[in-house]
């Protein structure tokens, strides 16, 4: 979705504001921009170059610095767009300037009620550049300022008229040392660096920039002073950011992707870490409510998108088995627009990496407002999630820049496992000593996937053998079933190849059809309760001539009865999730780059979904 930095005060300058574009690339963009409010008013740039529009942005400010050097910034604004309302074009490009070319604005998120406001501006003279739905903004913020004559006050009442999910950034040459910020749901976070004050949609992109972090409370603007190096105004709040630069930089990997997939193992076991107190109950990160209004929960529902939801399917077999509490599964946009009963007794369980995911969100307060209490799993501190919710449960798995979830989604399961246990010990499902026992086997993971890794190589041998392939097949039972959808949305997502995961019981019931020999059918045969009967799928499919791959243990499907085999070590059944998605990352990873395309940016994603 769209990448939002604005940067005012000494030392302001175009490098801080690329710099912070392209530490948001990871959002997804098909065209970039910036203002920067100089000596001579706004100067504007925009490239619609698709995935190069960042790098041509830098270029131009290179060239610039080369040619006009000294020019002084007074402040700046950065933007990449992922087109929603208007082609991806230099026209439609972030920002947007007034008929006056007296304020700018960048944009994420959605004026729903543009088109309202568009005749009615229009009406009134104003006249438009492009076809977004963004343009109104500036155009109701030029009005508002003619009655006010105060840029904070201005932007607040032109937001108030906006309706949706968005986030925006607002500067005028009237003011020249104010930078106004507003957000509804859409994230925005704040920082204040040494002498410089920053907006931008996602912390990555002020590390090494700002020292202190704030999020922004919704619906009211808060204007930002260069020479204001602290928050001025009620609706900043404090976060507590423990991420370091490096953590947001490739350091010698080719891509984000590769660094993050070999972060695995340590994101598990911070995620893991310092779980149980001197008392022996489970520790979570953040609880605003009585447990024992927690023990009187009788049904637990789950929503998430994507990968996310995967990690969710994954812990509905652990919360059954040991909570004995059903719970029902659902992909956020559709748990917000079916009828679901939900009452005080329900707690309603938000899985997200980014903890910005509008269907997440949107699903979480709807559930709030129907009297349900809210559980949240996330990677961001302070995220829009975090702060809505009753009790949060962080993955501690730093920053994850590549679009496609890998250290997070283990670190998920992990932390959806920890909840598990959490209730559990609430609700007296397990004695201490079963907590204890359990906790014991999760602190296996880290190991096992650091082992699992150590075979990166025989993975990607594996993968060598499948490219010539268009079609794959994966399948997998009871917690296997997951890892399959797992496996076919990586290989999708990163190499565009037809894959779809089954069941391996329903595999009768229709998929089969498509089996012939020019399908390879990927089936996760570790040491589950269901290992046979998942076997005798794979006989299935190889009587019509798939190619066969297993993800399976040691001692464990039979050479003769696979063509392939990624090995992987044998863990506790209800954990071995974590480790058997490793090798499908790898056959996504390899499939992606053996076509030349970046892993860390396929085409038409974005890694925070703020827009529905
Ligand atoms: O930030 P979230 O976990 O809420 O994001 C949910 C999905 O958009 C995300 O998992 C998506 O499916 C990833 N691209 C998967 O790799």
């Amino acid at each position: 979705m769209c990448g939002i930095i604005g940067v005012c005060g000494v030392g302001s300058s175009l490098d801080v504001v690329v710099q912070g574009l392209e530490r948001l690339e990871y959002r997804g963009y098909d065209s970039a921009g910036l203002v920067s409010l100089e000596n001579s008013g706004f100067v504007v740039s925009k490239f619609a170059d698709g995935v190069s529009s960042v790098s041509s942005l830098a270029a131009w400010v290179r060239n610039r610095d080369l040619e006009d050097a000294p020019h002084q910034v007074r402040l700046a604004l950065g933007h990449t767009r992922w087109a929603t309302h208007g082609g991806a074009t230099k026209e439609n490009a972030h920002p947007h300037l007034d008929c006056t070319n007296r304020f700018a604005v960048v944009h994420n998120g959605i004026v729903e009620n543009y088109r309202v406001l568009r005749s009615e501006l229009m009406e009134r003279g104003h006249h438009f550049r492009s076809e977004t739905d963004t343009e109104v903004i500036v155009h109701l913020v030029e009005e508002r300022f003619r009655l006010s004559l105060d840029l904070r006050q201005a932007v607040e009442e032109a937001f108030s008229r906006l309706e949706g999910a968005m986030a925006i950034v607002v500067s005028s040459v009237e003011e020249p040392d104010l930078l106004v910020g507003a957000r509804r749901i859409s994230p925005l976070v704040v920082g204040f660096g040494e002498s410089m004050a920053f907006f931008a949609s996602d912390i990555p992109a002020l590390l090494g920039e700002a020292a202190r972090f704030y999020h922004l409370e919704e619906g009211e603007a808060v204007a930002l002073r260069g020479d204001d190096l602290g928050p001025t105004n009620g609706a900043l709040v404090e976060m507590e950011v423990s991420w370091d630069l490096q953590s947001a930089q490739r350091d010698g990997y080719p891509d984000f992707m590769s660094k993050e997939i070999q972060e695995q193992a340590r994101a598990v076991a911070d995620t893991v870490a310092g779980r149980v107190g001197d008392d022996g109950l489970v520790i979570v990160d953040e609880l605003r409510l009585d447990p024992e209004i927690l023990r009187t929960v009788n049904k637990v529902f789950m929503v998430a998108c994507g990968t996310s939801y995967h990690a969710a399917m994954v812990a509905k077999y652990f919360f059954e088995h040991y909570c004995r509490i059903p719970v029902e599964l659902d992909i956020s946009s559709e748990f917000r627009y079916r009828d679901p009963i939900v009452d005080a007794q329900t707690l309603v369980i938000g899985v997200s990496q980014s903890g910005e995911t509008i269907d997440t969100l949107v699903a979480l307060h709807e559930a709030k407002a129907a009297g349900a209490r809210v559980m949240v799993i996330c990677n961001v501190v302070g995220s829009s999630m975090a702060r809505l919710a009753d009790v949060v449960l962080y993955t501690r798995a730093g920053p994850e820049i590549g679009v496609a979830a890998t250290k997070t989604h283990v670190a998920q399961i992990a932390a959806l496992q920890i909840a598990g246990l959490y209730f559990a010990s609430l609700r007296r499902n397990l004695y201490p000593s079963d907590v204890e026992e359990l906790m014991a086997k999760l602190s296996e993971i880290p190991p096992a996937i650091a082992t699992a890794l150590a075979s990166w190589k025989s993975f990607t041998d594996v993968a060598h053998e499948l490219v010539d392939y268009r079609r794959f097949y994966f399948l997998g039972r009871h917690v296997g079933y997951p890892v399959a959808l797992e496996g076919a949305l990586k290989l999708k997502e990163l190499s565009y190849l037809p894959s779809e995961g089954y069941a391996g019981g329903e595999l009768k019931h229709g998929p089969i059809a498509m089996i012939d020999d020019k399908a390879v059918v990927v089936a996760i045969a570790t040491k589950t309760r269901l290992y046979d009967k998942l076997m005798s799928n794979v006989e299935e499919v190889r009587a019509r001539g798939a190619r066969i791959v297993l993800v399976t243990n040691e001692g464990l499907g039979e050479p003769q009865r696979a063509d392939l085999r990624f090995e992987v070590p044998r863990v506790f059944p209800l954990f071995s999730p974590m480790v058997d998605v490793l090798p499908l990352q790898a056959l996504a990873y390899e499939l992606a780059v053996a076509q030349g395309l970046n892993p860390d940016r396929p085409r038409n994603l974005a890694k925070t979904v703020t827009v529905e």
